[in-house]
């Protein structure tokens, strides 16, 4: 299949158009940098042993969005642009709907002008909210989201089943991330965050390096195994071969399917911490501060549904994970740019 990836230069973007190459498929790429550079595609091509048709475009931008739709006939389209960093959402509330929400408008508007109507869309665990029980299953009702990223993902999911409701002739997969980290195994792409990381893993990588001098845990008195935050980590290799299965699944039906992207287990902060320092030889120093606001003690999902309908589980474990970052993080300390 031709598929479109839009943001497909960033990190689970640029990994998924790898596993799309090696299953066969011809990934094409739209994304303007606001997150990324155009070294990752670079990168891509390395890995893969050809060049990717890659556009510099903003996908709010009709105009060239048609241009790339007029060249090239899509079986599919991935949507991982988006902007994601919950703090910076909440400081700048007005950018992220405006990006988020408009892009996947203009977008489904130039598909549907297109008559493109297959659509994966990288939605989040951010939306179930804070759910009482764990694990969480697709069919549970949002709890509402706590800052305007996760709405905007909440929005989006809306979007698009109001889309579908309109003409179910469309097939639109919503895939909700846990937490996706790690990188290739070749080290040549990865996770690159500019500034200070927002996330655990990218944090625990510069650390590791020396960039950062200690990690903060946020919080030690929570109801888990021993205080510190529990997640559904996923290796981005694992994630990236979910969406080549996602793309299969919506070629063969219509409609809208929620499925989680998770590998049904939940890591501590303090076991990824112990883990990566006991896989990389290295030191963490840690210093225990407040809980984080918004933070919730223990998510995880139940993968059940992604191994019925797509046949997919998750293989990696959170030693691969915690490898495969600090290779990438040591072989390029400067990330793409250095
Ligand atoms: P990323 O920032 O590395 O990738 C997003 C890409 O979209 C970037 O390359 C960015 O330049 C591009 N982009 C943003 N706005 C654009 C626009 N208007 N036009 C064109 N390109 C644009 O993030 P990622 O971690 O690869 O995440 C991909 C998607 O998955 C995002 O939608 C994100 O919200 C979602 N998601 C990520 C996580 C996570 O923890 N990484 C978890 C759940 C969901
Ligand atoms: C994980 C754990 C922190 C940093 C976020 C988004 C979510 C999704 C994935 C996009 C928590 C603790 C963290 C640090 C710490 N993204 N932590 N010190 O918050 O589960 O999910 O990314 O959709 O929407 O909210 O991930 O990596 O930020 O935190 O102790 O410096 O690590 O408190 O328990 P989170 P995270």
């Amino acid at each position: 299949m031709k598929i479109l990836l839009t943001g497909g230069a960033g990190f689970i973007g640029s990994h998924t158009c790898v596993e799309l190459c090696q299953a066969g498929h011809e990934p094409v790429i739209v994304d303007n940098y606001v997150n990324s550079c155009s070294e990752a595609v670079r990168r891509v091509e390395r890995i893969v042993g050809h060049a990717i048709p890659c556009y510099e475009a903003d996908v709010r931008n009709k105009e060239a969005l048609s241009r790339i739709f007029d060249e090239n006939a899509f079986d599919a389209v991935i949507h991982f642009a988006g902007l994601k960093a919950v703090g910076e959402s909440v400081a700048q509330p007005l950018r992220y709907y405006r990006n988020n929400l408009d892009s996947t408008l203009t977008l489904m508007e130039v598909m549907q002008e297109h008559g493109v109507r297959r659509i994966v869309f990288s939605s989040s665990a951010t939306v179930y909210g804070n759910q009482p029980v764990v694990p969480y299953r697709e069919d549970m009702p949002s709890l509402g989201c706590t800052n305007p990223y996760g709405w905007t993902k909440f929005m989006i999911e809306k979007i698009l089943e109001g889309q579908v409701n309109a003409d179910p002739s469309w097939s639109v997969v919503l895939l909700r991330y846990f937490n996706p980290i790690g990188a290739h195994e070749s080290g040549l792409i990865g996770e690159d965050p500019s500034g200070l990381p927002n996330n655990l893993m990218p944090y625990i990588a510069k650390v590791a390096v020396g960039e950062l001098d200690h990690l903060n845990v946020f919080g030690n008195d929570y109801p888990t195994k021993d205080g510190t935050g529990v997640r559904d980590y996923i290796h981005v290799v694992d994630l990236a071969k979910g969406h080549v299965l996602a793309c299969g699944y919506a070629a063969g039906r219509t409609g809208c399917e929620i499925i989680n992207l998770g590998t049904g287990s939940g890591c501590s902060v303090l076991e990824l911490v112990h883990t990566f320092e006991r896989v990389n030889g290295v030191r963490i120093p840690c210093v225990i501060a407040p809980r984080r606001p918004g933070d919730i003690a223990v998510n995880y999902a139940d993968p059940t549904r992604a191994r019925e309908l797509l046949g997919w589980t998750a293989e990696k474990t959170i030693e691969d994970m915690c490898r495969d970052t600090y290779r990438f993080q040591t072989r390029n300390p400067k990330g793409y740019r250095g």
